[in-house]
């Protein structure tokens, strides 16, 4: 049913990553690195620093417009091309803030609840978590569904706030007979969709891991990436000729999926070179793997960064184009909902 609905839509890809600093190897691997390898494909690219987003747990001020900053050069440092995308943060286009009220009023209570990710963030005293926390999906689907976006490219995290995407989307266009939200598609794919923590292979690596170790944080040295896979957590055995033999090994099978993603490979073709071998051979050559991947990348966002002044005007021309699509969509979501617009 989706094919059939979303071939009326422009195919329009959208995703965004929140600005609340200390983006990770995660971050690149699952999300930045594919946003840039998607540009040019025959759908329009659309990438935003979902500022609104960061607030639903605190941020001091001047940290958060450091970091929506940061967050920017992390795009453009990925390969994000503001002349091939549309890059913004999400607050400068306010389209996104009013959709998020409307869907306020179409997304249910109850499915705010059974996310996971309100249920980890709110933890225990949830009484005591913001209200626009709770609501957080319902601005995510305007996000989305602002452009009308047909495909929306995360990490496996996501899955569920996209889920619930699709059903605002359903219910919409239910209630109000009408085929005006596409179902978006998510693109959850290649080995890196989850990247998990260097101290723990059943654990997501995150920025909210109180152990620095437990990450490669895009801002990392070459020194400190490679004392961190030196460190990383393994097992004593050797590595087999292909991933099935890595099913009850988190850490291991981890480290391969990294080298295999960092360097454009099938885990099963690294192993094909490492079969029989140890973390002892293998972990230097992942080091050097990704610091050849990741220091040009770290370099080009201290570029960036070095002249913010450039990187508002990125935004700001960003956000007007970005307007520029999801104003008629919004207003058309008025008039089928019969919010009344005379001027
Ligand atoms: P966030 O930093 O939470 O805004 O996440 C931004 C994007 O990075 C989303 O698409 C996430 O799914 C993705 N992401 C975050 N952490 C990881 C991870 N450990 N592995 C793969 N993708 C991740
Ligand atoms: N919720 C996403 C995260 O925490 C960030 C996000 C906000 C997003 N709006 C989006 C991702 C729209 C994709 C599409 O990572």
């Amino acid at each position: 049913m989706s094919e059939t609905t979303n071939s009326r839509f422009t195919p329009r890809i959208f995703s965004g990553i929140q600005p609340s600093g200390g983006l990770t190897l995660g971050n690149y691997l699952g999300a930045l690195k594919r946003f840039a390898a998607l540009q040019g494909d025959q759908a329009q690219t659309i990438y935003c620093v979902v500022d609104l987003h960061a607030i639903t747990v605190w941020q001091d001020p001047e940290t958060l417009r450091r970091n929506t900053r940061e967050a920017t050069a992390a795009f453009m440092a990925a390969g994000v091309d503001p002349a091939r995308s549309v890059l913004f943060n999400q607050s400068q286009v306010t389209a996104h803030a009013e959709l998020a009220w409307l869907f306020n009023t179409v997304a249910r209570v109850g499915w705010m609840y059974r996310m996971t990710q309100f249920k980890d963030k709110a933890g225990k005293n949830s009484e005591n978590a913001s209200l626009g926390l709770l609501a957080y999906p319902a601005l995510m689907a305007a996000d989305i569904l602002a452009y009308q976006a047909t495909a929306v490219p995360v990490g496996e995290d996501q899955k569920q706030h996209l889920e619930l995407t699709r059903d605002i989307a359903a219910k919409f266009n239910h209630d109000y007979k009408v085929e005006h939200f596409p179902i978006t598609e998510p693109l959850i794919e290649g080995v890196a969709t989850r990247v998990m923590s260097l101290r723990d292979g059943t654990k997501k690596m995150s920025k909210s891991d109180p152990s620095d170790a437990s990450r490669i944080n895009l801002t990392d040295d070459a020194d400190a990436i490679a004392q961190k896979i030196r460190k990383a957590r393994t097992d004593a055995d050797p590595l087999p000729g292909s991933i099935d033999g890595l099913k009850d090994r988190p850490e291991a099978r981890n480290l391969v999926n990294i080298y295999a993603a960092l360097a454009d490979e099938t885990p099963d073709q690294v192993l094909a070179r490492f079969e029989g071998q140890g973390f002892g051979a293998f972990k230097p050559a992942l080091a050097e793997v990704a610091v050849a991947a990741m220091s040009p990348i770290t370099a080009k966002m201290s570029e960036y960064m070095a002249d913010p002044a450039e990187i508002d005007r990125i935004l700001g021309k960003g956000a007007e184009r970005a307007s520029e699509i999801a104003t008629p969509i919004l207003e058309r979501t008025k008039d089928i909902m019969g919010i009344l617009r005379s001027r």
